[in-house]
């Protein structure tokens, strides 16, 4: 993270600067990292995430006419979208891509009239498996539905950032990010049921006990993040009707291992096994035993590399330098490049960040990016 944070009074600042008046709200939606858990909540199953200190930043105040200006930290230019540019858009050919999109899909769900000055700012590295697409949205949604009157239900704000990502970003992703974005608690982790849409705050508490958290991103490509994942979803789906269960968390490992075909087993095992590491990983955190969340962080990225196919070379051999080290890590998210999460004490940042350094620079790969994450955020809130 090369940018200096982003503060409330910073943005309203620049806000004023912008448009000469002050925004009628600063929220603030950051980004999640899930620490184990991954692959499962499209199957009814656990996951396990935390909000980051990195978050997208949205200052808005609504117009009297139509239009909605937009600045960004990330681009020199400002720029406007008419209603009849939103129109066009929504009634145009999907997927829709770009900051336009976001902005004229959450006029359309949340039926917005009136136009508004946005002011946005971005600490959340892009394309790092890190949520910065539903942070986005979420920040968006919830400047948005202050101008309606009534107060905006957590599980309203999770059903309509999947709207945006799936209904008008083509995006085929699950309950886990909105739901990390919009309930996840400081210094808690959020221990989520995505079957019964259910989440509650469970300990996590690795910094008492001088654990630190990294979030390493290995800046590689996600070329196949979007067709890998759809074909895991289609994938696990086909599974389901094979066994006759709604979704592969209702299984036993049992059943998924009389699966005759080797691919559609090794699928429905990994996501079998992952919300019984979820649950262990649940009690060991509770009970401090960072040994045996740094094991269950290394079976899961075996599970999701040898059972679930998401890994890349990149990330195998993040995480395999890390292990040497005695430092517990796994990729995280979808996979396909993206993020690694590490588990190590504090004093173990300086030897990660040779040991990652040197092993880049020896396969020729750009450095990683590696971000501290002292504690668990707030979710999505809003601060002015
Ligand atoms: C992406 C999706 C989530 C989840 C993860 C994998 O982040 O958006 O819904 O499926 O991948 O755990």
């Amino acid at each position: 993270m090369n940018k200096s944070p982003v503060t409330a009074e910073q943005m309203a600042e620049q806000f004023f600067q912008l448009y000469g008046e002050a925004p009628e709200s600063v929220w603030v939606a950051p980004g999640r990292v899930n620490l184990i858990g991954d692959h499962t909540d499209y199957q009814g199953g656990y996951a396990l995430p935390i909000a980051l200190p990195y978050a997208t930043w949205v200052a808005a105040r609504r117009r009297e006419d139509s239009m909605v200006h937009v600045a960004t930290d990330y681009r020199q230019e400002h720029w406007s979208l008419t209603a009849q540019r939103r129109q066009d858009m929504i009634r145009g050919p999907r997927p829709l891509a770009g900051l336009a999109a976001f902005i004229a899909a959450v006029w359309e769900i949340l039926a917005v009239s009136r136009g508004a000055d946005l002011w946005l700012a971005t600490e959340i590295p892009v394309a790092s498996g890190l949520s910065s697409s539903a942070a986005l949205s979420l920040g968006l949604l919830a400047a948005a539905r202050d101008w309606q009157g009534a107060p905006a239900s957590s599980s309203d704000l999770i059903h309509q950032a999947m709207q945006v990502e799936n209904d008008y970003l083509g995006v085929d992703s699950g309950i886990l990010d909105p739901m990390a974005i919009v309930l996840a608690q400081q210094d808690y982790a959020l221990w989520i049921d995505a079957g019964k849409e259910d989440a509650r705050p469970v300990a996590f508490d690795y910094a008492h006990d001088g654990q630190c958290l990294w979030v390493i991103d290995t800046h590689s490509p996600r070329t196949l993040a979007s067709s890998g994942y759809q074909e895991r979803v289609h994938e696990t789906a086909e599974a389901c009707r094979r066994l006759e269960v709604c979704c592969l968390s209702q299984a036993s490992l049992e059943e998924v291992e009389k699966i005759p075909d080797p691919v559609l087993r090794s699928r429905s095992r990994h996501v079998v096994t992952e919300n019984g590491r979820v649950l262990e990983t649940v009690e060991a955190a509770a009970q401090k035993h960072w040994d045996r969340v740094k094991q269950l962080f290394w079976e899961s990225h075996q599970s999701l590399r040898d059972d679930y196919g998401v890994s890349t070379p990149v990330l195998d051999a993040t995480v395999a330098r890390l292990k040497e080290l005695g430092v517990g890590a796994r990729l995280t998210g979808a996979g396909f490049g993206g993020s690694v999460i590490a588990l190590g004490a504090w004093g173990d940042g300086a030897v990660i960040e040779r040991e990652l350094r040197a092993l880049y620079s020896e396969q020729g790969w750009d450095p990683p990016g590696i971000m501290p994450v002292d504690h668990p955020a707030r979710g999505l809130h809003r601060a002015f």
